[in-house]
């Protein structure tokens, strides 16, 4: 009987733990919902507003952004890699519950890089497929200040998701060509349909079906050099969690008018995110499905 209900108990925790893990993505529990009011220009970010931002370090120096998918992946840019293969992966590393740059702080995670999965056809001249898949050494543990972010399923899934605010945030500079900020900036920015960004006066047809908008039309609100790879992430109100929409990608200058920033359009690589996900790592990634059924009929085998 004693060990019947041990293992109830066990099963209940595993259980509670497994759908937690899923559940909780895209949550920041330091810092309420995006309020009413709209910001202008960039701001110092809330210590623990972004949990999931990651900073990717070259011999200790920031070089590129990043988001945490899970307690193993971060999502990036490709273009932070392709010129940077010839340094060996010993000497990057990625910090996450990271707010200022020279200060490593009491929240901070520092993990080294096992793999570097780029996109097969990532174009360093036109800048498509601009994504790549970062696989730590070993997991973050999360913690109010380091947690993964909610990514969209599909196209059809990101449309039904209804999203009322975006943010790109990033220690990149405020002013092109500018020096990097010491600490993490957040700024509101509008999502912009392809067709509106790829007109004459705009980008003019530079904007492929894998890549999103996004800033104000009037100019101002953007992310800059040193915020690649991070996240243009969105508020799904009906959800009461953010998504990673975009990743840092491109931009004429920064904060111009009619030359928003450009993002790889997260949705578009949601197959190639998962078969790459998996295929690195299956013995870490078992079908939690599959694991929740088997412990349910366990459960319902003591019952
Ligand atoms: N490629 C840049 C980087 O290396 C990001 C540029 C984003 N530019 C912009 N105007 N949104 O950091």
């Amino acid at each position: 009987m004693e060990s019947k209900s041990f293992l109830l108990f066990a099963s209940v925790l595993c259980l509670t733990a497994l759908s937690s893990a899923q559940d909780s993505c895209g949550q920041r529990p330091l810092v309420g919902p995006p309020g009413a009011s709209r910001i202008v220009g960039g701001r110092e970010a809330p210590e623990g507003a972004w949990p999931w931002h990651v900073s990717i370090q070259i011999l200790s120096v920031h070089h590129c952004a990043g988001t945490i998918l899970d307690r193993l992946w971060v999502l990036t840019a490709s273009h932070c890699f392709h010129n940077y293969l010839w340094i060996s992966r010993r000497h990057f590393r990625v910090v996450a519950g990271l707010h200022t740059l020279s200060a490593l702080g009491d929240h901070a995670q520092i993990r080294s890089i096992s793999k570097v999965k780029m996109h097969e056809d990532y174009d360093d001249v036109t800048s498509d497929n601009d994504v790549t898949l970062v696989l730590l050494g070993s997991p973050f543990d999360f913690t109010d200040h380091v947690r993964a972010v909610c990514a969209p399923h599909n196209v059809t899934h990101e449309l039904a998701l209804n999203f009322s605010h975006c943010f790109v945030t990033g220690w990149g500079s405020s002013y092109f060509r500018g020096p990097l900020l010491n600490s993490l900036q957040e700024t509101e920015v509008e999502l912009i349909d392809r067709r509106t960004c790829n007109l004459i006066s705009w980008y003019g047809g530079l904007i492929t079906d894998n890549m999103i908008c996004a800033g104000l039309e009037s100019g101002g609100n953007d992310a800059c050099q040193g915020d690649s790879g991070g996240p243009l992430q969105c508020y799904s109100d009906n959800e009461e969690r953010f998504y990673v929409v975009g990743v840092t990608s491109s931009g004429e200058g920064c904060g111009l008018p009619r030359r928003p920033g450009v993002y790889a359009q997260t949705s578009s690589f949601s197959g190639w995110l998962k078969a790459n996900q998996e295929a690195a790592s299956p013995a870490l990634r078992p079908d939690t499905r599959l694991l929740a059924a088997l412990l349910s009929s366990a459960l319902l085998l003591l019952l």
